[in-house]
């Protein structure tokens, strides 16, 4: 089947820069992306390229040369669909708060509203590709839904999982690992899956895809996230110890990381693991453990959040101990409030939770992020449940410098470049003394910033 329409369900994170590669590589191919939030994508169709919704190094350029071209962003999800031979469904997952499986299940009621529209408006076949994360197995609920309350067009469910990371989308599109897709092992499903892989294949080698049956591909992509954070968490366990035996962290990870069998990537401690991910699909994997009944599972992979999490509050903790164990009324600067650098994604962030315990103490924070705009960063700590007298504790500054001007301490959230190229000295000048740095990332030179005068205090050291 030669594929010259394209629709996707979701203009997100992974929906956007997705299907403005694919647009980019087959300029053949009609790629229409869809969304409810019509002021998503009305900054998507912003003239001002810049202005898109989602800041990823390279982006802007991909949207510049296909927008308008053959890549389109539209309110018209119904006629999106209508015209489409594929569609993508991009839509979020976030884990549930309500109800059964409230704090742990994937949330898939945007996933089964996507299925009930493509079913109500579908005329003729299509190809329904699952893009969004999604628990093992929901293909099977997709397909009874489409074959339920469809017009009697045939559907095929092929799962094609994404493994980008936030801040190096457009590089990890361009030359992926791995290209996964699961679809059935029937003559239709299989020609699904050639009409999918003929569409990579415009710039993936052939090699570098890998096609599965479904489930196995919906497993892995969990499979995947759970590995990547769970390694984070391991060395972030291990970073605690060194800080006890005076080993450090940066050592040890180089150590292991020169076996070729363990590897030198996802070796690097911090303040935590954030993004809306990993912690998302962690409790998801752990609640279909749970749901078979796997209880060792469910608690294996459970500790890997146990373990962040505790990591995030030790941090807090630290900066309270060492601030001579009381940080009222003492103002905190945060560099960075991303999850990581890069990008504009505050979600899970871990800048987010030490502020909550650090104005829980009664600090004064003040954050600056290179990206992320102040109303983000009250919107963060309101959804967590940070007080309006807690909230109002938390300022954003248009620089570093103004942030950190008579503070008491410095907090590294996050590792963007530009805070290895301070000025240090002028921020020491203007700072409380004893001027305290706690690097969440292990970003700066401790050795110089020791000399300046600051104290310093990295992560697993
Ligand atoms: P997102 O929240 O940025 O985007 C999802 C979009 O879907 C939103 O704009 C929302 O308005 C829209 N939407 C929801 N229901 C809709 C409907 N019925 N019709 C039209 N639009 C609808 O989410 P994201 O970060 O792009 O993640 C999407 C999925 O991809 C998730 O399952 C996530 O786990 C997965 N994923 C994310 C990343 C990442 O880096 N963010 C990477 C790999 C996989
Ligand atoms: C992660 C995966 O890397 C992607 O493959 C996956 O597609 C994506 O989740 C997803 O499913 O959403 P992302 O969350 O964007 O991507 O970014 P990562 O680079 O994985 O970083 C996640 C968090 O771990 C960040 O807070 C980062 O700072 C932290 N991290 C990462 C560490 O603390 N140490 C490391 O060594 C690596």
């Amino acid at each position: 089947m030669n594929i010259t329409k394209i629709c996707c369900i979701g203009a997100g994170y992974v929906g956007g820069p997705t299907m403005a590669i694919i647009a980019q590589k087959c300029p053949d191919i009609k790629v229409t992306v869809v969304d409810l939030n019509e002021e998503r994508i009305a900054q998507w169709n912003n003239p001002d390229v810049t202005k898109i919704p989602i800041y990823e190094p390279g982006l802007s350029e991909v949207v510049s040369e296909a927008r308008g071209r053959n890549l389109f962003f539209s309110t018209d999800v119904d006629g999106a669909i209508d015209e489409a031979q594929m569609i993508f469904i991009s839509v979020n997952t976030p884990t549930k708060t309500y109800g059964s499986g409230k704090g742990m299940a994937a949330d898939l009621k945007y996933i089964e509203l996507c299925a009930r529209q493509i079913a109500r408006v579908a005329k003729d076949d299509k190809i329904v590709v699952e893009k969004s994360t999604l628990p093992v197995r929901t293909a099977e609920a997709i397909k009874s839904i489409l074959d339920n309350t469809g017009n009697g067009v045939q559907f095929q469910i092929l799962s094609n999982p994404e493994f980008l990371a936030e801040g190096t989308a457009v590089e990890d599109l361009l030359k992926p690992d791995r290209v996964l897709i699961g679809g059935d092992t029937t003559p239709a499903g299989e020609a699904a899956i050639d009409a999918l892989v003929n569409i990579y294949s415009k710039w993936v080698d052939r090699n570098n895809i890998l096609t599965t049956n479904v489930w196995s591909s919906e497993l892995s992509k969990l499979t995947a996230n759970a590995f990547l954070a769970q390694r984070v968490s391991s060395i972030n366990a291990i970073s605690e110890l060194c800080e006890k035996t005076g080993a450090d962290v940066n050592e040890v990870a180089r150590a292991i990381g020169m076996d070729s069998r363990i590897g030198s990537k996802f070796l690097k401690s911090s303040v935590g693991f954030g993004g809306s991910c990993f912690q998302k699909d962690i409790l998801n994997l752990v609640y279909i453990a749970k749901t078979f009944g796997l209880r060792e599972v469910a608690d294996y992979w459970e500790q890997v959040i146990i373990m962040n999490d505790h990591q995030k509050r030790r941090f807090a903790n630290k900066i309270v101990s060492t601030l001579y164990n009381t940080v009222a009324d003492k103002k905190i600067c945060f560099l960075g409030w991303a999850f990581k650098k890069d990008t504009n994604d505050t979600r899970e962030s871990a800048a987010i939770y030490v502020a909550s315990d650090l104005v829980s103490e009664q600090a004064n924070i003040a954050v600056y992020d290179p990206k992320v705009e102040s109303e983000q960063v009250i919107s963060d700590l309101e959804y967590i449940g940070v007080s309006e007298k807690g909230r109002d504790r938390v300022k954003s500054y248009g620089s570093a410098y103004e942030a950190c001007d008579s503070a008491h301490a410095i907090a590294v959230l996050t590792e963007w470049d530009e805070f290895k190229e301070y000025d240090w000295t002028l921020i020491y000048k203007n700072m409380q003394k004893p001027a305290f740095v706690f690097d969440g990332r292990n970003l700066l030179d401790g050795k110089k910033l020791t000399e300046i005068g600051f104290i310093y205090k990295s992560i697993g050291s």
